[in-house]
């Protein structure tokens, strides 16, 4: 079946991409990706200097189900790519050369200064690679430079350094924005203004996974210490999933959206493409789980589409859309459908009468 979607106009075999962090570490792993079947992958953050990239162990901590022990929650207070960037530019040379019909896409970050983001962009484009995602949105370490999100907080640099990099590049340019922000769509619209014909939604929620009880040191400790980190995996994917959906409805029609977090399986894929999404990228769930884990996100695409009748995965895209309304509108609806009282069974003996727990479940619609 062909699962292929062009996204300003870069045409993808699938919509799978490794998100940018540790599965595009570097080109031998990108190779593999592409090898296992991956559409497209977004690479390791890069900067001018990686001199000034210094990384501390451990920077992972993971939260865990209570029950089963399976990891729902993940921080990392890891920085971008501390690989030099001639090094870079020669694998995305090779990349390309090596696997021409499959998408590399480079995210860049610079310090605030237009000269330096310019001979990013022009160095990297003169490889061959297919777009750029400008990452506004790293929410820790790197921000001690004024760069990731203390960027994306702000709509006014996010218009003017998107601007600075459409001004030389001549390929598409992706936003990747922060969600540690109120309203994801202000700084995500100043970046279309700047020149993005994308965006990718959304980059990791500032946390704190733990406290050691034992050394009432809180997680991951480095020395005894630690900083806020970022946030990901499956626990972020009802946040991701609204964050999606609002740029969906808010954003121009012709501006993409690639959607990210706590996706691990071609379900939760679904989701975000039924959303808005034309794309999905994938970070944690390919470090905990494999980059052999893109063959059930192909079968279950491909059944899905087979159970559905959907010719296309663009037919996905944007398909759950229509189904977003207003509380009033809602309480409307159920007048029309005559099941007010249903909502009124929130009375106060009945919470009286039954378990707390027993209510929950009554109210709950999975
Ligand atoms: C260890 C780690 C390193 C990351 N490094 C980067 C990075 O260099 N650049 C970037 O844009 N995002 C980076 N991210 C963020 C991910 O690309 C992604 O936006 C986020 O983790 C949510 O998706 P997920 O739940 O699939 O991981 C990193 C995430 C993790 C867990």
């Amino acid at each position: 079946m062909d699962l292929s979607i062009t996204v300003n106009g870069i045409t993808f075999p699938n919509p799978f991409l490794l998100g940018s962090g540790p599965p595009g570490t570097n080109a031998r792993v990108i190779a593999k990706s592409y090898d296992a079947g991956w559409g497209g992958a977004v690479a390791k953050t890069v900067s001018l200097e990686s001199a000034k990239v210094v990384n501390v162990v451990p920077r992972y901590g993971k939260l865990r189900s209570r029950t089963s022990g399976e990891v729902i929650g993940f921080e990392n207070i890891e920085l971008i790519s501390d690989r030099p960037i001639d090094v870079w530019l020669q694998e995305f040379r090779q990349v390309k050369k090596d696997y021409p019909k499959h998408i590399l896409i480079a995210s860049i970050m610079e310090e605030y200064e237009k000269n330096r983001w310019q001979e990013l962009t022009r160095m990297v484009q003169d490889t061959g690679v297919d777009a750029f995602e400008l990452n506004f949105s790293c929410p820790h370490g790197m921000t001690e430079r004024r760069m990731g999100s203390e960027m994306g907080e702000h709509p006014d640099l996010c218009e003017e350094v998107t601007s600075w990099v459409t001004e030389v590049s001549n390929i598409p340019v992706w936003a990747k924005m922060t969600p540690n922000i109120t309203n994801i769509k202000e700084p995500s619209l100043a970046a279309v203004r700047g020149g993005a014909v994308g965006i990718s939604a959304i980059n990791t929620i500032l946390s704190v996974i733990g406290v050691d009880l034992n050394t009432l040191r809180p997680m991951p400790t480095v020395e005894g210490h630690t900083v806020p980190g970022g946030y990901s995996s499956q626990a972020v994917r009802p946040i991701a999933l609204r964050m999606v959906s609002q740029l969906a409805l808010g954003l121009p029609q012709d501006v993409s959206i690639s959607g990210i977090g706590g996706i691990e399986n071609s379900h939760d894929a679904l989701e975000f493409l039924l959303l808005g999404s034309s794309t999905v990228q994938l970070c944690t769930g390919v470090m905990l789980h494999g980059v052999k884990m893109i063959d059930e996100l192909k079968q279950g695409l491909e059944k899905f589409m087979t159970d559905k009748g959907f010719n296309s995965v663009q037919e996905i895209v944007g398909k759950s859309l229509g189904y977003f309304s207003t509380h009033m509108d809602l309480v409307q609806k159920m007048k029309a459908a005559k099941r007010t009282k249903a909502g009124e069974a929130s009375r106060d003996n009945e919470w009286a009468q039954k378990d707390i727990t027993e209510k929950t479940a009554e109210l709950t619609s999975n």
